[in-house]
C-alpha cells in the first residue's frame, strides 16, 4: 500500500494532523473462574497453588477463560462493536482495522480480516501485529503514524487474545496468571491532539525467557505450542525498561509524570506496575488496575483496563493517560495521549 495514495482512500479528504481515540470497547468471556476455583481444578490433577499464593504474588484473584471453540475474533468483535458505538461509528466509516494477539483464530487469514468480515467493513486494509503483551501499544503507534500520515481517518485498533489456549495447566508458575478477554479503540484523524509521543522498543536476545515455541509444519505441531515464561528473568527485564520508557514519552511530549491523570499499565503483575508507578512518582490512586479481575490478558489487558476505567466515569475526556506495555520478545513500549 503507498501510504496517503492508495486507491482505497483518495476519495476521501483526511483532515487534521493528529490522531484521537474517539470511542472504547471491551468484552471478557462470561466464563470466570477465581483463584479457589483454578486452583481445585489444579488440585484434581495433583498440582498445589492456592488463593493465597497467587493474590499475594501476582495481585490476582480471578480471570475469565474462553469456552471451546471461541476465538480471538468471537471477543474482538463485540470489543469493537461497543468502540464504534461509543465513536458514534459504523463499521463502514472504518478505513482501517489492526488487532494485536498472539492467539490468532488460525494460522491465516489474519484475525483483522476475520473480524473485518464479521463487522461487515469490507475494503479498508487490515492486518494483524504480533508483539505479545505489548501488542497494543505497538497496534496504536502503527495506527497513530497511519493517521498522521494521511493513510487512514477512521482507524479500529484491537487487542484481543485466548491465552487459556495456550496455557500448560500442569505447570502452576504460569497458568494461574493468565486470561482471556478483548478491548478496542476507535482512532480517528483530528485537529487536536490526540496521542502526544509513542515509544517502541525490542531486544530479541531475549526472545527465550517468554515465549511458545511451537509451529505448524507438514500437517503436524513442531515443538511445544505452550506457553514458557522464566518469571524471574521477565520481572527483573520489565522493571528495569519500564520506567525509562515512560518518562521517554512524557519527555518527548513535554509534559512530566504530574500531568499524567491515568496510568494504564499492562496488567501482568501488581507489583510491577506499582514498582513502575513509583519510580514515575505517579500516586497509586491514579492507576488503572484491572489484573485483579482478568488476570494477565496479553495485549488485551491494556484496551481492557482503558474502557472499564471510562465506562466507570473515573477517565474522562481530556484526561491525560500513560500506556505502556511489556511482553515477549521482549518487547516494550508506551503512548501518551490526552483522550
Ligand atoms: N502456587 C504456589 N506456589 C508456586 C506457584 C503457584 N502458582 N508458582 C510458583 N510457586 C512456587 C515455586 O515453585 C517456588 O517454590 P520453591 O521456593 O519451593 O522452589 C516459589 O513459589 C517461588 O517461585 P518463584 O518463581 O521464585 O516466584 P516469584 O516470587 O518469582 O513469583 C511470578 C513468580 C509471579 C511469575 C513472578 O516471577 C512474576 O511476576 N514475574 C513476572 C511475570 C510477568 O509479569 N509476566 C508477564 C509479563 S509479559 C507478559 O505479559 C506475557
Amino acid at each position: 500500500m503507498t501510504l496517503a495514495s492508495s486507491a482505497a482512500f483518495p476519495a476521501r479528504a483526511v483532515s487534521g494532523a493528529h490522531a484521537r481515540i474517539t470511542g472504547t470497547g471491551s468484552h471478557l468471556p462470561a466464563r470466570r473462574l477465581t483463584n479457589d476455583e483454578l486452583a481445585a481444578r489444579l488440585a484434581a490433577d495433583g498440582i498445589e497453588t492456592s488463593d493465597a499464593w497467587i493474590t499475594e504474588r501476582t495481585g490476582i484473584r480471578a480471570r475469565h477463560f474462553a469456552d471451546p471453540g471461541v476465538g480471538a475474533s468471537d471477543l474482538a468483535v463485540p470489543a469493537a462493536q461497543a468502540a464504534l458505538t461509543a465513536a458514534g461509528r459504523r463499521a463502514e466509516d472504518l478505513d482501517l482495522i489492526i488487532v494485536a494477539t498472539s492467539t490468532p483464530d488460525m494460522v491465516f487469514p489474519s484475525t483483522a480480516c476475520i473480524v473485518q468480515r464479521k463487522l461487515g467493513a469490507a475494503g479498508c486494509p487490515a492486518f494483524d501485529l504480533q508483539a505479545v503483551c505489548s501488542g497494543f501499544v505497538y497496534a496504536l503507534t502503527v495506527a497513530d503514524s497511519m493517521v498522521r500520515a494521511g493513510a487512514a481517518r477512521c482507524a479500529l485498533v484491537i487487542g484481543a487474545e485466548v491465552f487459556s489456549h495456550l496455557l500448560d495447566f500442569s505447570d502452576r508458575t504460569t497458568c494461574v496468571l493468565f486470561g482471556d478477554g478483548a478491548g478496542a479503540v476507535v482512532l480517528e484523524a483530528s485537529d487536536a491532539p490526540g496521542i502526544l509521543a509513542c515509544e517502541l522498543h525490542a531486544d530479541g536476545r531475549h526472545a527465550d525467557i517468554l515465549c511458545t515455541p511451537g509451529s505448524i509444519a507438514g500437517g503436524q505441531v513442531v515443538g511445544r505450542p505452550l506457553l514458557h515464561m522464566d518469571g524471574q528473568a521477565v520481572f527483573k527485564l520489565a522493571v528495569g525498561v519500564l520506567d525509562q520508557v515512560a518518562q521517554a514519552v512524557l519527555d518527548r511530549a513535554g509534559r512530566t509524570a504530574a500531568d499524567v491523570d491515568w496510568f494504564i499499565p499492562h496488567q501482568a503483575n501488581l507489583r510491577i506496575m506499582a514498582s513502575t508507578a513509583r519510580k514515575l512518582g505517579v500516586p497509586a490512586e491514579r492507576v488503572i488496575v484491572t489484573v485483579d479481575e482478568h488476570g494477565n490478558t496479553s495485549a488485551a489487558s491494556i484496551p481492557l483496563a482503558l474502557d472499564h476505567g471510562v465506562r466507570q466515569g473515573r477517565i474522562r475526556p481530556g484526561d491525560t493517560l500513560l500506556l505502556e506495555g511489556v511482553g515477549g520478545g521482549f518487547t516494550w513500549g508506551a503512548v501518551l495521549l490526552d483522550f
